[in-house]
């Protein structure tokens, strides 16, 4: 049904565009292919060979290359995008004219995930440059405090440094340098109750973050209904307190509206740089490690790449360390084929094993999502954009479209479950060792450790915490199923106690492997997320926001017992797009893939940045932590390589400070802008295809 939906999203035959963005960005991209380049360009040998030029990719290839001595090549599976570069710099069209199930997006397939009714889902990841921040909601949110310091804290054992590499400080400084942010205007901010403190943003990062051109009458009545439930609104939530209410921000930029991704944020904007290339269409299908190290200590000495399954395979050699950046689901099936990983998974494959691994692919975690349908009187994203009249608009059609929904909050446990939280809490903590028996897929010693460790940090630090564990999130982009008025309220489980595993099925990267998140396995998840829709109802029942809706499309009054919820969520979740964990930092004795300085164990020369390396989930989407991970992990890079590592919050080496300044976007913002919401309104479509087709 997911498939299916993302299909009918994908061939929504709207057509709308930015003409000027078009050709501006056909000119950006011709200025900027200089890095890109073809495979007889590549020379034998680079410093760093970055495997995976997506989200975090692109940011190590920045920041690496920053330091002239340094060679830098990045090998990405999927093409440069430029065919399709208005469409991926056009914000709207990630609702209307979706690269998902497009050659630009894996689109892998899950295993049938008996939790969720059997459903055939699909994980949709970016593959092209820029990877996932290419195609994504461009939702822009950070974690909390409390979740960055328990995720520095599982490390603090092997590594007493641990904290100054991965707590608040650090990470909250490396998430500022990739940012650059707008503030909204004047209108904007009081027409959206709009709270924030510009100290807890970047000022020259990268990567452009703000509110929209245009917002949305309906959007200002958010607030106040989520206050009038229990949920107040966060006065910061950017700057570690991520829960409440809150109107966030967008990775958009606000001088011309277009998406502010990996590529246009870290690589076009570069001047010419002679020891970085990015070659395209260049698949990873093996590392190789050099003779005669010892099997504790095996060096990448060469990675092996090629076009398609079966074209001539190539090898580039590494003279200092490879990378991995690809992804959640690319990064553990690379280490797998090239010997490193569970030894019961690589023999079933026939992968020799270099170097035995328990935890690669396993505590796999994602968000799961869905959500209530109603009908409105108010305008919506999708009203606007099917009367095309985003002219009527003040601001005009550019601004409209940095519509991406941005109402949400991140609700807790007191507030799901009242004078109940605590029992649960002891219930679900009491479950620990049970749990992990029954519901991990691995039983080896070490990656139960692990089950246990992350399901720990959950149940004590984050079920009693104010962190939210479901987001509650305003969908106003309409479906081509259910119409142009309706709205949708989402619903994200955030800290899953269900943990799933990737395993490879062949030696040969380009067969897909098997992905089971083991979705709702955990009684607690499935209670969660229950209550979260129970809440959600009671949001869309309370004022202001009931005044324009009515009725419930979806699941509709025929849902109201815990029975009828738990049926019903079975049949209409999927993924909110958040997979992670696969190649969790944590120590090796709980089934750890890497270490607090992201290298992984028994390899002298191999670290994994991405997605994959967060042991735990934060409430919150993951680009953001993504663009902090990876600026940290080159600032630890580049201090070991160099004693002469560069200031954690510089400005001057941040390839987008020279071309806009903060004070040139507040200019540009006072146009009036609608927003839209991105990735919530992907789920809706499922919803509506479950619930109102069938
Ligand atoms: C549809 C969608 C919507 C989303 N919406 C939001 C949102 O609104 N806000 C938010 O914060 N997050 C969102 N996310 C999540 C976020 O975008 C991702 O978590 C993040 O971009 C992942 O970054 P990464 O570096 O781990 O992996 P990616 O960005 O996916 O990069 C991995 C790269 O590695 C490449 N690769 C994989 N295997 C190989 C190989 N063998 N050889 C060579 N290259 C390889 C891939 O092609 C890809 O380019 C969304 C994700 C999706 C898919
Ligand atoms: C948008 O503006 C930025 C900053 O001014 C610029 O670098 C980029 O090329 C522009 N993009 C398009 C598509 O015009
Ligand atoms: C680059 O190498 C040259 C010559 O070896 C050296 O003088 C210079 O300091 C190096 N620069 C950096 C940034 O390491
Ligand atoms: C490739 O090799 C040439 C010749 O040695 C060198 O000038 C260039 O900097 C190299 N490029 C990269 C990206 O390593
Ligand atoms: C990548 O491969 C596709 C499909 O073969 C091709 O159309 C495209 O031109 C290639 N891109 C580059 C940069 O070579
Ligand atoms: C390691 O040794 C084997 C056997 O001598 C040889 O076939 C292989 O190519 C060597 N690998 C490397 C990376 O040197
Ligand atoms: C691992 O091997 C590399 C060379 O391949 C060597 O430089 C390093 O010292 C070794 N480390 C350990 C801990 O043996
Ligand atoms: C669980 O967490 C608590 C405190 O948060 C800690 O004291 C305890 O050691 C942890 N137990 C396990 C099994 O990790
Ligand atoms: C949960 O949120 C509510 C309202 O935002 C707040 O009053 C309460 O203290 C929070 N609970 C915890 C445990 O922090
Ligand atoms: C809207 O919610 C308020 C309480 O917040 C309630 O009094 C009112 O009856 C509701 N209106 C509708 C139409 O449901």
């Amino acid at each position: 049904m997911l498939a299916l939906s993302l299909l009918a999203l994908s061939l929504f035959p709207y057509a709308f565009g930015i003409p000027d963005a078009h050709s501006a960005h056909t000119t950006t991209h011709r200025i900027h292919a200089r890095n890109i380049v073809a495979q007889n360009q590549v020379n034998d040998t680079y410093d760093f060979v970055i495997v995976g030029g997506g989200t975090a990719g692109l940011v190590l290839a920045s920041r690496l290359s920053e330091d002239s001595n340094t060679t830098v090549l990045v090998l990405e599976a999927g093409d440069t995008g430029d065919a399709v570069a208005g469409t991926i710099d056009t914000p709207g069209d990630a609702y209307y004219q979706s690269l998902l199930n497009s050659g630009y997006d894996w689109a892998y397939p899950l295993v049938a995930q008996p939790q969720a009714n059997n459903r055939a889902l699909t994980w949709a990841r970016g593959k092209l440059l820029g990877g996932s921040s290419a195609i994504n909601g461009m939702y822009y949110v950070r974690p909390s405090q409390i979740e960055v310091d328990a995720w520095a804290n599982l490390m603090t054992s092997t590594d007493p440094a641990a904290t100054s590499k991965w707590g608040w400080d650090s990470f909250y400084a490396a998430m500022k340098k990739s940012e650059t942010f707008n503030a909204p205007s004047g209108s904007i901010e009081s027409a959206a109750n709009i709270e924030f403190s510009p100290s807890s943003h970047g000022t020259s990062g990268p990567i452009h973050a703000g509110y929209p051109g245009y917002i949305l009458p309906i959007v200002g009545s958010w607030i106040p209904t989520l206050a009038a439930v229990g949920v107040t609104e966060s006065p910061d939530a950017y700057g570690g307190q991520g829960w409440g209410s809150f109107i966030a921000t967008s990775s958009i930029n606000s001088a011309n509206w277009t998406r502010s991704y990996a590529r246009s944020g870290y690589i076009d904007p570069l001047p010419p740089r002679s020891n970085l290339q990015l070659l395209p269409n260049a698949t990873v299908t093996r590392l190789i490690f050099g003779n005669g190290t010892a099997s504790n200590n095996l060096t990448a000495t060469a990675v092996e790449y090629a076009s398609s399954k079966t074209a001539a395979k190539k090898t580039v050699n590494v003279r200092k360390e490879v990378l991995l950046a690809g992804g959640t689901i690319g990064s553990p099936q690379i280490l797998m084929v090239s010997g490193v990983g569970p030894k019961d998974v690589l023999t079933a494959a026939g992968v020799q094993v270099l170097s035995e691994l328990p935890g690669v692919g396993q505590h796999l975690q994602d968000h799961l999502s869905t959500g209530l349908v109603y009908k409105t009187t108010s305008q919506t994203a999708a009203s606007m954009h099917t009367a095309n009249n985003f002219g009527s608009v003040s601001g005009g059609s550019a601004a409209f479209l940095s519509f991406v929904n941005s109402a949400t909050a991140y609700v807790n446990l007191t507030t799901l479950l009242g004078n109940s939280a605590q029992s649960f809490q002891s219930s679900v903590l009491g479950a620990i060792d049970s749990s992990a028996t029954s519901l991990s897929p691995s039983q080896d010693s070490t990656v139960l450790a692990g089950y246990k460790a992350i399901y720990n940090v959950s149940a004590q630090q984050f079920l009693s915490s104010p962190v939210g564990h479901i987001e509650i999130l305003l969908s106003l982009t309409g479906t081509p199923i259910a119409g142009d008025q309706i709205i949708a309220v989402q619903v994200g489980l955030q800290h899953p106690f269900s943990q799933g595993q990737i395993t490879i099925k062949s030696p040969d990267v380009f067969d897909y492997p098997t992905i089971d998140p083991r979705y709702l396995t955990h009684s607690a998840d499935v209670q969660i997320l229950r209550e979260g829709l129970k809440f959600a109802r009671l949001v869309a029942q309370t004022a202001p926001l009931n005044q324009t809706l009515t009725g419930e499309v979806s699941p509709g009054s025929t849902v109201n017992s815990d029975a009828d919820w738990e049926a019903w969520l079975a049949n209409s979740v999927g993924t909110e797009f958040h997979p992670s964990g696969s190649c969790a930092m944590l120590p090796l004795n709980q089934g750890g893939v890497v270490d607090s300085e992201l290298k992984v164990y028994g390899l002298a020369n191999v670290r994994v940045i991405d997605a994959s390396a967060f042991p735990v989930q934060f409430a919150a989407h993951l680009e953001a932590p993504i663009y902090g991970l990876a600026e940290q992990a080159a600032n630890l890079i580049r201090a070991f390589y160099n004693a002469e590592a560069p200031a954690p919050t510089t400005s001057s080496s941040a390839p987008a400070a020279a071309t806009q300044t903060p004070a040139q976007h507040s200019g540009t913002i006072g146009l009036r802008d609608g927003r839209w919401e991105l990735m919530g309104s992907i789920v809706t479509l499922v919803v509506l295809a479950a619930s109102t087709l069938l």
